[in-house]
Parts: structure tokens; C-alpha cells; sequence
């Protein structure tokens, strides 16, 4: 069965075809003109039939008149014309049969589609640097970047989550050379990441006074490179160091990679896209370096590489390209990073079109705004920057003495506390359109009133109380029809889902499923204040209610899930 939207259109493009045949509308161009009406009052759906009028050689109101008439006999719904619009209203018994037993049917998968399916999408995410604490700015690339990854899933695409580390480079050179002079490994194997900052720290101050550090610096970083054996362990063992730390907040969000190829990987694999670039005569020295030229569209060189002859960022990123469309044959190749680097994205894009790869159209780069924190106490010995795990563990400090004072006697508290922590964050972070620069309080983040995590959570957790409570009255989940107003309205929400779903994917946005959440449970709760649900006055509301509650359980449940949260059953 169809969504209301495109039921509504289809008789819609009939209606016109009966009027004027010779407009040639079809339905897809109707279902880009319907808007929702922002007072529902109005009907759930509007058509602007001004938009017509040119066609149709008619005014607004009369082609609405008109459109009315031929519509009368809609099955799912009744229409009316108001001025210059056709309103579409769903009809109760629409909602029941088709929505209500869809969300049954169906369970987690609905909202879903197969618009994916036999598709390939790979996603470059989080991505951290290797020996570099891993901060707030790497919460934007790392839940944006799972979210699509699901969502992309979720409607059938096969897909494959990459995290790009950034494991190579000079300062690789520093780092083994700070080891060896003041570096004792169990210290390091205690503290982490920590411990190698406070020595790459250390070490570049030092290299202000004493040039030579320099020297020494980039004599180890040569011997790494021609693959010395002693030199290649300690790399090894500061990936390892960093990545199981990374993996401690990988772990808390629910959030697992399918490679883990970072920047290291790619080194002999560039040479050849050198050539390429050499061949098709697009590198240009310019003062020792070897650039493509952009002017032509307005962008600064892209640099690949340096003068003496090592390669860069943006030659990597070029070389991943294409190993990964020659071994995933992505469809979509999806870069999430701060909008800082939205130009190195341009640049390179345009480079691997110059270079002929006809896949070039893939590539995606999906940006964010800045993240700042103000009211938690979080700067860290490293320095102002604030550390992921410390700003979750904050949180998850905080949930635990709201629970103390709350609901005391709740079991399983520190995996609860845990999923409630981090989850409002990650919902405070996802609830915003990514491209804004946002400031967030850990007080506003954690309240349980208002668009939050923790409301979200306890909704869905109320859901799952009260179907426990229908379960124990022997109440079943079946039959029933609308009686109420908010119960309809509920139906209504749950109905959009799978444009919910659309929509998110099309933009890049979690923020759509994140605001949709909250609809859900607004909708919900509304009902609930509404219409009593285990103690309703007949046996079918009882019934019908507890249908209801089961199907927001599911949709709330499954969009949760979309963005990286955790939903337990009792808070
Ligand atoms: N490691 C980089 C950073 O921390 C992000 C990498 C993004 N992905 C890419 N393919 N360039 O800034």
C-alpha cells in the first residue's frame, strides 16, 4: 500500500487528467507540490492549485472547486477547497487499516524501502588521528557519519563504514624519536593517548630550542618509511595504543567499522595516480611543487606534491578514491568532516573528474558546523580541547545522581545511566542541522523536559511500561478503531515515517529523524494524557489503545536506533 502522500497525488494527477488531459501531469510532479499545512485543522495535506493555473488557463479557486468535485469519491480521505487550495484530509479508517496494520506487519523494518538494494555506498568516518585525543570535534563525523550509515541500511544500500585513520605522516618521526628519549612504555600502556601527547607536547617545544630535534625527528620518520623494524613496532603499538582507546567511545555509542584502512595504507598506492596526473599533463611545478591547477573553477591549486617530492593530503585522498571504488564499486562514496574542509573536498573532487574517472559524481562530502561546550568543567591536562570520553563520562556521572534521586530502585543503573548519558548528548548533537555551529550546556543536554534525549528515552520506555501492564491485564493487541482525536493524530505521525526516512537520506540530515523523534513522542504523550490506555471504559479502546502504543513503540524504536541512541526498557 501506498503513503497517504502519494494515494492523495495519484488522485490528484486523475483528477487533472479529467479537467484538462492535455496538462500532462503526472503523479511524481503532484507528490513535489502537496505541502503539509502547518494548522492540521486545515487537513493533513494541501495542494496549491496556483501553481496550475498557467496550465490550466484558470484561477486558483475555481481550478480547487473543480478538483474538489472530481475528488469527492476519494477512498483513504475527504478533500475540500479553501481558496486557491485543495485540502486533503486522511480518513480514521485509512490510518487503521493501512497504517496501523503496516507498522504490525512489518515491526523494526517499517519505514523502510528497497530504494538501495543492489547498491553499494561507502562512508569515511570519525577517521581520528592517530596519537591525537579524540575531542568533541570528532563527535559531528562520528555520529553523523553512523547515523547515515544506518540509514542508508535501513533502505537497502550495501554499505561499508571506513575509518580513515590518520596513521602516517612526519610527526610519526617526532613521536618515535620523543619515545626513545623520555618515553617509558608501561606509563604509556597506563595513560594512552594521554601519555603520547604530553611526548609529541613536549617534544615540539623542545624543538624550538634545539633545531637538530628537527633533524632527528624527520631521520625517524625516513627509517619508518623503508620499513626499519624497530621503528615500524613502536608505530604499530601507538595505532594500537590510540585505537583501543578510540574503540572505548566507539563502544559506548554501539558504533563498529567495516575497514579500518587509514592514511598508511595508501602510500604505494599514490605513485600511480601521480603518474596518471603526470601523464594527462594536468601537474603543474609551481615554486618546486606539483600542483593541478584550478583557476578555471575558482578554487586554489590543489597541492600534490611537495618540493621534495612527498606526497599530501589531498594525493592520499585521491589514491583511496580510487581503491575503494575499484573494490567496493561504491555508488556513493560519503565524506563526513568539519566544514573546514570543505575545500580540500572541492578541490580533489575536481581533480578526479579532471583525471577522467567517469565515478567522480559519487563522491560525496557531507560537512558540520563547530562544536563548543559551555557549563561542564572539561579541560583536560592535554590542554583546552575537551575529550569525548570525558564530556560522556560527565554525563553519564550526571544521570546517575538524577536516577539516585529519581527512580532509586532501578535495576541494571550503570548500563542505564550509560545509554541515557551518552544518548543526550548524541541527541542534543543530532537534534541541530549539522551545517550550524552549535553550543551546547551539559544542564540543557541532560534535562528530561524539552526536545532531549532523555525525554525521547523516557517515552519510549513509557511505551514499553505500558504494554507490560496490558500484558499482565491479559489485555490483547488487537482491533479497534479511532475514537479520539489524539489517537488519529498519533497514527498520523507514525503514517510519515518513511518520508522521514527519505528525506534524511536525501539531505545528509539525521537532524530530520532526530526532530521527527520528537514529534513521535509528543503525539504520543498527548494521547496518552488523552486517553486512558489499560484502564480505558470498553474493551475495544483497551485493545485498540494498546495497538497503538505498540505500533509508537515500534516506530520510536526503530528511529532511535537511526541515530546511534540506545533505548532501554525502563529509565
Ligand atoms: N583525519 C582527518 C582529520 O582528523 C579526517 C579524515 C577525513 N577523511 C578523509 N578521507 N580525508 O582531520
Amino acid at each position: 500500500m501506498q503513503n497517504f502522500k502519494l494515494l492523495t497525488a495519484e488522485k490528484i494527477a486523475a483528477a487533472i487528467a479529467e479537467i484538462a488531459p492535455e496538462a500532462g501531469f503526472k503523479k511524481e510532479d503532484i507528490v513535489t507540490m502537496l505541502e503539509y499545512p502547518p494548522d492540521t485543522n486545515m487537513g493533513d495535506l494541501a495542494f496549491p492549485c496556483f501553481r496550475l493555473s498557467k496550465t490550466l488557463r484558470n484561477a486558483p479557486p475555481k481550478i480547487a472547486a473543480e478538483l474538489a468535485e472530481k475528488t469527492a469519491d476519494f477512498k483513504y480521505g475527504t478533500s475540500a477547497a479553501v481558496g486557491g487550495y485543495l485540502n486533503f484530509k486522511v480518513s480514521d479508517e485509512y490510518l487503521t487499516t493501512h497504517v496501523l496494520t503496516e507498522i504490525e506487519e512489518k515491526g523494526e523494518r517499517y519505514g523502510s524501502s528497497d530504494i538501495g538494494k543492489g547498491k553499494n555506498v561507502v562512508l569515511d568516518y570519525s577517521s581520528p588521528n592517530i596519537c591525537k585525543p579524540f575531542h568533541i570535534g570528532h563527535l559531528g563525523t562520528t555520529v553523523i557519519g553512523h547515523s547515515l550509515k544506518l540509514l542508508h541500511e535501513f533502505v537497502g544500500y550495501n554499505c561499508t563504514g571506513i575509518n580513515y585513520l590518520g596513521d602516517w605522516g612526519t610527526q610519526f618521526g617526532k613521536q618515535i624519536a620523543a619515545f626513545r628519549k623520555w618515553g617509558d612504555r608501561d606509563v604509556i600502556d597506563q595513560g594512552g593517548v594521554d601519555e603520547l601527547v604530553k611526548l609529541y607536547v613536549r617534544y615540539n617545544n623542545e624543538c624550538e630550542e634545539n633545531p637538530e630535534l628537527k633533524d632527528e625527528a624527520r631521520a625517524e620518520f625516513k627509517k619508518l618509511e623503508d620499513g626499519d623494524e624497530e621503528n615500524l613496532a613502536l608505530w604499530k603499538w601507538f595505532v594500537s595504543v590510540s585505537l583501543n582507546e578510540y574503540q572505548k567511545t566507539y563502544k559506548q555509542l554501539g558504533i563498529e567499522f567495516d575497514s579500518y584502512k587509514g592514511e598508511s595504507f595508501y602510500t604505494d598506492k599514490m605513485p600511480a595516480q601521480v603518474e596518471k596526473l603526470r601523464q594527462s599533463g594536468l601537474l603543474k611545478i609551481d615554486d618546486g611543487a606539483s600542483i593541478v591547477d584550478l583557476s578555471d573553477y575558482n578554487m586554489p591549486p590543489c597541492l600534490i606534491l611537495k618540493k621534495d617530492g612527498s606526497t599530501l593530503y589531498p594525493t592520499r585522498d585521491i589514491a583511496a578514491a580510487v581503491y575503494r571504488k575499484n573494490t567496493y564499486d561504491f555508488d556513493k562514496c560519503i565524506y563526513v568532516t568539519s566544514s573546514a574542509q570543505s575545500l580540500h573536498f572541492a578541490q580533489w573532487f575536481k581533480v578526479v573528474e579532471m583525471m577522467g574517472y567517469d565515478w567522480f559524481g559519487g563522491l560525496v562530502h557531507v560537512p558540520y558546523g563547530t562544536v563548543s561546550i559551555d557549563g561542564a568543567k572539561l579541560a583536560t591536562r592535554t590542554g583546552n580541547v575537551v575529550l569525548l570520553k570525558d564530556l560522556f563520562r560527565q554525563s553519564i556521572e550526571k544521570v546517575q545522581e538524577i536516577m539516585n534521586e529519581k527512580n532509586p530502585d532501578l535495576e541494571n543503573r550503570e548500563d542505564v545511566a550509560e545509554a541515557v548519558g551518552v544518548g543526550a548528548i548524541v541527541f542534543n548533537y543530532l537534534y541541530n542541522s549539522r551545517i550550524k555551529d552549535i553550543n551546547f550546556t551539559l544542564d540543557q543536554a541532560l534535562s528530561f523536559e524539552g526536545n532531549t534525549g532523555p525525554y525521547a528515552q523516557y517515552t519510549y520506555a513509557r511505551t514499553c511500561s505500558i504494554l507490560e501492564k496490558a500484558k499482565e491485564a491479559g489485555i490483547e493487541s488487537v482491533g479497534g478503531e479511532c475514537t479520539h482525536e489524539s489517537e488519529s493524530a498519533l497514527l498520523k505521525t507514525l503514517s510519515r515515517f518513511g518520508e522521514k526516512v527519505e528525506n534524511a537520506i536525501a539531505e545528509y540530515e539525521p537532524s530530520v529523524i532526530t526532530r521527527y523523534i520528537i514529534e513521535v513522542c509528543t503525539a504520543f504523550n498527548r494521547f496518552y494524557r488523552d486517553c486512558p490506555i489499560v484502564t480505558a471504559d470498553s474493551e475495544e479502546s483497551k485493545k485498540f489503545r494498546t495497538r497503538l502504543t505498540s505500533a509508537a513503540n515500534t516506530v520510536l524504536g526503530t528511529a532511535l536506533h537511526l541515530i546511534c541512541m540506545r533505548t532501554p526498557n525502563k529509565i
